[in-house]
C-alpha cells in the first residue's frame, strides 16, 4: 500500500484531465458560454453555463399541473375503504384525488391496473402495491425528516418517477466481471481499471461508486494533513473511488467539482461553497433510505427483478436530481400535495401560509450567484 495523498491526487488529476477531454468530444458545446462566480476571485470556483442549454433542461424538468384540491370535509379514506394504511385520514375527494395523481406520475400509460386488482382495488396481490405503500412512507420521511437537505421543496412520486413506473436513474452493486483467477483482466478488475462505466462517466475509475458510500458507509474522506506522505495511510485505490463517487455527484447535479469544493484545498469544510454542506446531508439521507426504505423491500420484488447479487433496486443523487443542481430547479409541488409533506397522512397544517413557489424562470435555472462562505 503506497500512504499519501500527493500522488494520489496526481493522479486524480491525470485522470481528470482525460475526462475533461472524453466530454469536451462528446459533448461539445457551441459559444458563448456564460460564468457565474461562486467564490473568492481568483479561485476559479466558477459554473460555466450554456443558455440554450438550459433551455432545453428548463423543458425538461418542468413540474405537472396539479388536479385541482378535493374537499377535506366528508368521510375519510380509512373508514370507507378496506384496506388503506398510510393515507386513512384523507378525505374520500382527497384520496381519489392522490389515486389519480400518482398514477399520472408513476404508470400513466398502465393506470390503476398497475398496482390494482381492477375487481378488488383492497386486495394486495400485486407487488406494485406494497412497493407504492411503502413509497408513500418514504416520501412523507424525506419531506419531513430530511429538510436539511431538501428544505421546504420536497419531493413527490414525480421527482423521482416522472412517469416512469421504474425511474431512470437507479442501480444495483455491481459485482464486477467475472475474473479467471490468471486472467488478464483480474489485474485491474478489482478496483475497475480499465473498464469503462457510465456511472463514473466512462473513466477508468471503480465502476460501482455507490455501494461502499451509498449503502455502507465507508469514509469518503482520503486527504492527508500534511504536505509529504506520512501519517496518511489511505491508499491511491481509495482516493480512486472517493474519485469516482465524486464524478457521478458532479454528473447526477450538472455541475463542476468548484461547485462544492475550492480545488485548492478540497477536504477543508471552510473554504467550500455551502453546497457541500447540503451534499454532506445528501450522502447521508441517500444511505437513509436505501437501507431503511429500498432494501427493507428486497422481497417484495419478482427475483427477476432484483440486481446480480439479490439486492433490491436502489436510489442516488441523480434519481431526484437528474442532472439538475436542484431537482425540478427547486420548484416544489408539495404546496398543492400537503399529504405528502408529513407522516400520518393529512398534514394540511404544515404549509406555511406566505410561502410562494419559485417561478420556473430560466433565472431560476441558473446556479445561484455567490453563495456565502464562510471566512
Ligand atoms: C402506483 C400505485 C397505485 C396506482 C397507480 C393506483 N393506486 Fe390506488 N392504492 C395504492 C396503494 C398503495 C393503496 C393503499 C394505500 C394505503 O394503504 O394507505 C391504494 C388504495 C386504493 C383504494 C382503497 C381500496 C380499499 O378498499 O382499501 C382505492 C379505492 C384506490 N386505491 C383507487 C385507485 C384508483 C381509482 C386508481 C387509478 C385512478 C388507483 N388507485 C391507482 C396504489 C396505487
Ligand atoms: C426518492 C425517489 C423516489 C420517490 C420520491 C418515489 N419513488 Fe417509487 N421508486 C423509487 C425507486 C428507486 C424504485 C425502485 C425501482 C424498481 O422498482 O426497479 C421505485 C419503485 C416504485 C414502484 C415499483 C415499480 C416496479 O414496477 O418495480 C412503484 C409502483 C413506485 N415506486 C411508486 C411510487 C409512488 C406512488 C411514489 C410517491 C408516493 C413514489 N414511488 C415515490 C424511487 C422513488
Ligand atoms: C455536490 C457537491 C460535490 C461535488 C460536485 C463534488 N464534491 Fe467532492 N466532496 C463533497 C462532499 C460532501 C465531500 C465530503 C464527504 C465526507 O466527508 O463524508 C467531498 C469529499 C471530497 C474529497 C475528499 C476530501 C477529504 O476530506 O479527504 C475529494 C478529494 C473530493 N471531494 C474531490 C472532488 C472532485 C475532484 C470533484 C469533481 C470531480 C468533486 N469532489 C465534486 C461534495 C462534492
Ligand atoms: C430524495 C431526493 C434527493 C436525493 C436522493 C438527493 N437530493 Fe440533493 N436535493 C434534493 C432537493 C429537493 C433539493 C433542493 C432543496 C432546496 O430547494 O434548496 C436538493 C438540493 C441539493 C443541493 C443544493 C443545491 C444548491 O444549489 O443549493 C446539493 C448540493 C445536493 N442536493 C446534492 C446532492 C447529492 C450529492 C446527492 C447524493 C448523495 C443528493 N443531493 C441526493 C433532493 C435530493
Amino acid at each position: 500500500m503506497i500512504p499519501g495523498m500527493k500522488l494520489g491526487l496526481g493522479l486524480l488529476g491525470a485522470v481528470g484531465a482525460t475526462l475533461l477531454g472524453v466530454a469536451m468530444i462528446s459533448e461539445f458545446q457551441a459559444p458563448p458560454l456564460e460564468v457565474v462566480q461562486r467564490g473568492f476571485r481568483g479561485v476559479a470556483m466558477e459554473v460555466n453555463y450554456n443558455e440554450k442549454q438550459l433551455a432545453t433542461y428548463l423543458a425538461e424538468n418542468k413540474v405537472p399541473a396539479s388536479l385541482p384540491q378535493a374537499p377535506a370535509a366528508g368521510a375519510k379514506a380509512g373508514a370507507v375503504y378496506k384496506n388503506v394504511q398510510v393515507l386513512g385520514d384523507l378525505s374520500v375527494g382527497q384520496f381519489t384525488r392522490l389515486m389519480v395523481s400518482i398514477t399520472n406520475w408513476v404508470s400513466p400509460k398502465q393506470g390503476c391496473a398497475y398496482c390494482h386488482n381492477t375487481a378488488n382495488m383492497a386486495e394486495d396481490n400485486l407487488y406494485t402495491k406494497i412497493v407504492s405503500r411503502r413509497m408513500f412512507q418514504m416520501t412523507q420521511y424525506i419531506n419531513a425528516d430530511w429538510q436539511q437537505h431538501v428544505q421546504g421543496t420536497g419531493v413527490t412520486c414525480y421527482t423521482c418517477h416522472r412517469g416512469n413506473p421504474v425511474p431512470k436513474n437507479i442501480w444495483f452493486t455491481d459485482p464486477g466481471p467475472r475474473t479467471s483467477g490468471s486472467g488478464m483482466i483480474s489485474a485491474g478488475a478489482a478496483t475497475g481499471q480499465n473498464l469503462a462505466a457510465k456511472s463514473v462517466n466512462y473513466a477508468s475509475l471503480p465502476y460501482d461508486p455507490f455501494t461502499p458510500f451509498l449503502e455502507n458507509d465507508h469514509s469518503i474522506r482520503v486527504q492527508g494533513d500534511e504536505a509529504l506522505p506520512g501519517s496518511n495511510r489511505h491508499s491511491i485505490k481509495e482516493a480512486e473511488w472517493t474519485f469516482a463517487l465524486m464524478n457521478y455527484f458532479s454528473n447526477s447535479l450538472g455541475v463542476n467539482c468548484t461547485y462544492c469544493h475550492n480545488s485548492r484545498a478540497f477536504s477543508d469544510w471552510s473554504q467550500s461553497s455551502p453546497a457541500k454542506v447540503v451534499a454532506w446531508h445528501g450522502i447521508n439521507m441517500t444511505r437513509n433510505l436505501n437501507n431503511d426504505y429500498l432494501k427493507s423491500l428486497t422481497n417484495a420484488w419478482p427475483a427477476n427483478r432484483l440486481g446480480a447479487t439479490g439486492d433490491s433496486p436502489k436510489l442516488a443523487c441523480a434519481t431526484c436530481h437528474q442532472g439538475v443542481y436542484k431537482p425540478l430547479y427547486g420548484v416544489s409541488m408539495l404546496k398543492d400535495f400537503p399529504e405528502l409533506a408529513h407522516p400520518g397522512g393529512a398534514g394540511l397544517a404544515y404549509l406555511n401560509a406566505s410561502w410562494t413557489p419559485p417561478g420556473g424562470s430560466l433565472e431560476q435555472a441558473k446556479p445561484a450567484d455567490q453563495p456565502k462562505i464562510s471566512q
